[in-house]
């Protein structure tokens, strides 16, 4: 449920369980990123299930768990799991967790994903900083909302003094760190060779099936996005092998301990 009442009585559960002061910073683990949870420290785990504006999560190995603790010492918020627009046809299904964090106080959401290159440049087990999206599927989880705050501009939609401070953490760290347009499309097949001609047409670099609608809702409730992919294979067309999901979590596990350990250090360098 994402009404008011449900988001402020979530908020009201975060403060009681987590303390008033919200961490500025939320990171959200999409495929291959799991991992990373097992990084904070002082963890203090709130199931999604305690959290009403919350999505339930079905079965599916999925896990369903805030996680709030310090990475390093940048307080964090960890949400592991979400759940995708092509599970039930809408977008908003993370609305409430998003709004519900907002009104706590957290002003960040870094997003994480895994995605299929578009580019020969980028081979899958890279990274790719999301400098802007194309919202294929042409759906928004802003739908049937009213007021002008609707209307919200998406024109810096990925926060360009974030993504330079994380350019520069890459750096540092000497991880390469692509950047490029990711194109959402609904799934959750994937897509034909004819498509992927299309998007790489349309400049996309990189192909998935989440984030957006998560990044649409984050801006809309003022907050401030940076957005990283794992790529996991050549998009379909691009490489020899069929894809599967199978194959493109085999990848994101191979490649998710470097993939933790930039977005560790990423989420160190987040100024304002
Ligand atoms: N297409 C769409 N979503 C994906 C892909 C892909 O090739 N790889 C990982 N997620």
């Amino acid at each position: 449920m994402t009404d008011p009442a449900t988001v402020q009585a979530t908020t009201a559960v975060l403060r009681q369980r987590l303390g008033a002061a919200a961490p500025r910073i939320a990171v959200l683990l999409g495929s291959g990123w799991g991992p990373f949870a097992a990084q904070v420290q002082d963890a203090v785990d709130l199931p999604y299930a305690d959290l009403p504006a919350f999505p339930a999560l079905g079965i599916g190995g999925h896990a369903a768990l805030l996680r709030c603790g310090h990475i390093g010492d940048t307080p964090v918020a960890v949400l592991a799991g979400r759940q995708h627009a092509y599970e039930t046809g809408r977008a908003d299904a993370m609305k409430g967790a998003i709004r519900s964090l907002a009104a706590w106080g957290v002003q960040v959401l870094v997003q994480t994903n895994a995605a299929g290159s578009l580019d020969p440049a980028m081979r899958p087990g890279e990274l790719m900083l999301i400098g802007d999206h194309l919202n294929l599927a042409q759906r928004s989880p802003l739908e049937g909302e009213s007021g002008d705050g609707r209307f919200c501009d998406m024109s810096a939609a990925y926060d360009p003094a974030l993504r330079a401070q994380a350019q520069a953490a890459a750096r540092a760290a000497g991880t390469p760190l692509h950047e490029g347009v990711y194109a959402w499309v609904l799934g959750p097949q994937f897509e034909t060779p004819a498509e992927i001609r299309m998007l790489r047409g349309m400049g996309a670099r990189a192909v998935g099936m989440s984030t957006v609608p998560e990044t649409i809702l984050a801006r809309h409730a003022g907050l401030r996005v940076l957005a990283l992919s794992l790529l996991t294979n050549m998009a379909a067309g691009m490489q020899e092998q069929a894809l599967s999901h199978a194959h493109t979590l085999a990848t994101a596990h191979g490649a998710s301990a470097h993939a933790v350990a930039l977005l560790a250090a990423v989420v160190q360098a987040l100024k304002d």
